[in-house]
């Protein structure tokens, strides 16, 4: 992204936000989801995304039967699960401070089983977050966790945003980037790492999921033709450049790391991966620090 306008939730990069929704309600209803998200159809809804993005979930089930949709549904359904079951681990080892970024329509802090101690932010753009919230109260959507919305740039200073929220440096945090780092550019992506190292007391996690080639990707036909979909240019809002993998930035700032590629993590699940999906190079990688 070159430039610092802020993004609604049907337009620009919001939307990408919704398109994963899109994916979570889809999941939601299939009689083997590997994770429910009762909320997810709701955005879909409320959001009225134009055309050629479903306005329901039964448009979105008609749209499942298209390849490139399953493919990239099934992808965010491993995707999906795998993080909340990074979250479980987290909570099973004690942390109770969670922080995702780019959280987009993720509704993890009313989904998942957390103690009631926990501490949950997210950090969106302010709008994103905005939507979010005046959907979940529509619906009466509740939670145990303390729950905290930051809404700021993950361009701009998001720790100082995140520490007059309430964050505590002292505690052991589980951190989220999950759909993110493409998004922002390098040196954003470099200061991201320093961040959330600097703010992380030992005990901490965090899990990233990460793609090595991301024009790689996106010349593939189904982010090219999700782009489609959403009437957006996805090309526009990505950045293509190579960076290290989050594992081995980690690993230099002494994390223990570990490195699961989606393919893996998909027939783990049983749920293998579409070998035409474009997300087949994607990886998820989880660190600890000891
Ligand atoms: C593909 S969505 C993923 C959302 C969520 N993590 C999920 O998996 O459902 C990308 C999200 O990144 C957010 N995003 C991208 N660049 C950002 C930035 N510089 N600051 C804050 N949020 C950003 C967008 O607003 C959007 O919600």
């Amino acid at each position: 992204m070159s430039t610092e306008q802020e993004w609604d939730i049907v337009s620009g990069i919001g939307i990408t936000a919704l398109a994963v929704a899109v994916g979570r309600a889809i999941e939601t209803v299939r009689p083997d989801a590997l994770a429910k998200d009762p909320y997810a159809a709701r955005f879909l809804e409320e959001a009225r995304p134009p055309a050629p993005l479903p306005a329901t979930v039964a448009e979105a089930m008609a749209r499942e039967g298209e390849e490139d949709w399953s493919a990239m549904t099934g992808y965010l359904a491993v995707r999906t699960r795998a993080f909340d079951d990074f979250f479980q681990r987290a909570v099973d080892a004690g942390v109770t401070q969670i922080v995702l970024l780019a959280s987009g329509l993720d509704t993890r802090p009313f989904r998942l089983p957390w103690p009631e101690n926990t501490v949950a932010y997210e950090i969106d753009q302010p709008q994103v977050l905005d939507f979010k919230m005046r959907v979940l109260r529509k619906y009466g959507a509740t939670t145990v966790c303390d729950h905290r919305p930051v809404p700021v740039d993950l361009r701009h200073d998001w720790a100082a945003a995140l520490g007059e929220a309430g964050f505590d440096r002292s505690r052991p945090t589980a951190w989220l980037a999950e759909g993110l780092l493409p998004y922002l550019p390098p040196k954003a992506e470099d200061d991201l790492f320093q961040e959330i190292h600097r703010l992380s007391a030992p005990g901490s996690r965090l899990a990233v999921e990460y793609i090595s080639d991301v024009q790689e990707v996106l010349d593939a036909y189904a982010v090219g033709d999700h782009a489609r979909h959403m009437d957006a240019d996805i090309g526009s809002m990505l950045h293509t450049d190579r960076r290290p993998a989050p594992g081995v930035r980690l690993a230099a700032l002494g994390w223990e790391t570990r490195d699961v590629p989606a393919v893996e993590a998909a027939e783990g699940y049983g749920r293998p991966l579409d070998p035409a999906s474009s997300m087949t190079g994607a990886a998820f990688a989880f660190a600890h620090r000891p």
